[in-house]
């Protein structure tokens, strides 16, 4: 008995000390989630002006989370985000966020050899204790863990957008990765409010994998001229219970991180040819038409 609790109590205080390394859309959401869900987090990024403008939009995130947590009372509402706000610190300096880290999640550009080069870092300066993970959505994780030595403790999650809203996270295992390290994993994943799926370290995991391909046939569909964007978008979404058609779905993942992902994919696999990068996609971010974030993509946005 005196086992069972000792290592359930080790369970929970393992993964309490969170480091989220990157502040943009998804960094800032899993850094909120986790925050909210009770975990020590340091959000870090290269400058504070980065930081304090994630803090902002982790403070407007919350202010939807508290009205539909508290609708009825405001004095809970502010109590929730302030609770949650403290748990969260901000940092510019990697060596010292990770100081009694106990989980690295990394949430920065998709460059290979930038993730590379940032957990070649975090192997020096973080605890032997520390599990890493990245947030990719389309680089192998085998190749990013290459550059550590703690393979065993290295892992995918990959969270979706909106983090707070989407109830998924894929858990990726490598070959290396300990079970140790898996179950871990799994119990952060549930202790964030999510549901856990698993897969190998395969292109795009589950959800990617299949999305793209399907973004792709809807953009070709419109290219051909069978049907406009707003038809396919909503027969998909009436037609088979999606909460976004494809368009609405490009534009708000953003444009430019879609066509990323196409090129990656399509120079490492050019045998996969539903991984070939639309031509419209590539004509629209050339452009500058990013989607939503830039007030145009397949469709152009008011200004808020
Ligand atoms: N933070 C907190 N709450 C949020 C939020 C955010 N950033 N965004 C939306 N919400 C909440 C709203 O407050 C609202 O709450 P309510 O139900 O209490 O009113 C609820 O979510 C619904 O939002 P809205 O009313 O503004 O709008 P919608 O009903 O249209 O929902 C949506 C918005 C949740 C984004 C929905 O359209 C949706 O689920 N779209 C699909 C998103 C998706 O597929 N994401 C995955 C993309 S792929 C990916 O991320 C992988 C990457 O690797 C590319």
């Amino acid at each position: 008995i005196r086992k069972f609790v000792t290592s359930t109590s080790t369970m929970s205080v393992a993964m309490k000390n969170i480091t989220v390394i990157g502040g943009g859309l998804m960094g800032s959401g899993i850094a909120q989630v986790a925050a909210q869900t009770g975990h020590n987090v340091v959000l870090v990024d290269i400058s504070e002006d980065l930081l304090n403008k994630s803090q902002n939009n982790i403070h407007k995130s919350l202010e939807r989370v508290a009205k539909k947590k508290y609708p009825t009372s405001p004095e809970d509402s502010q109590k929730f985000i302030s609770e949650t706000l403290s748990q969260l610190t901000l940092n510019t300096k990697v060596e010292d966020a990770v100081k009694t880290s106990d989980l690295v999640i990394e949430a920065i550009v998709e460059n290979l050899d930038t993730k590379q080069k940032l957990f070649y870092n975090l192997d020096m300066c973080a605890p032997e204790k520390t599990i890493f993970a990245s947030n990719t959505s389309s680089l192998p994780i085998s190749e990013i863990a290459f550059s550590t030595q703690r393979k065993d403790r290295f892992g995918g999650l990959h969270f979706f957008n909106p983090v707070p809203v989407m109830k998924l996270l894929e858990v990726i295992r490598i070959p290396e990765t300990s079970d140790e390290t898996y179950n871990k994993l799994i119990a952060f994943g549930k202790q964030m409010g999510k549901q856990t799926v698993t897969c190998k370290d395969t292109p795009g995991f589950i959800v990617n994998r299949l999305l793209l391909p399907y973004m792709s046939e809807a953009i070709r569909m419109m290219e051909r001229g069978d049907a406009s964007c707003r038809d396919i978008d909503i027969a998909m979404k009436l037609g088979t219970g999606y909460p976004m058609g494809p368009f609405e779905l490009a534009d708000y993942v953003g444009l430019d991180t879609t066509k990323f992902i196409f090129d990656g994919w399509y120079e490492r696999y050019p045998e996969m040819t539903q991984f070939k990068t639309p031509d419209l996609l590539s004509k629209l971010v050339s452009e500058g038409k990013f989607g939503q974030k830039t007030g145009e993509g397949f469709y152009v946005y008011e200004k808020k």
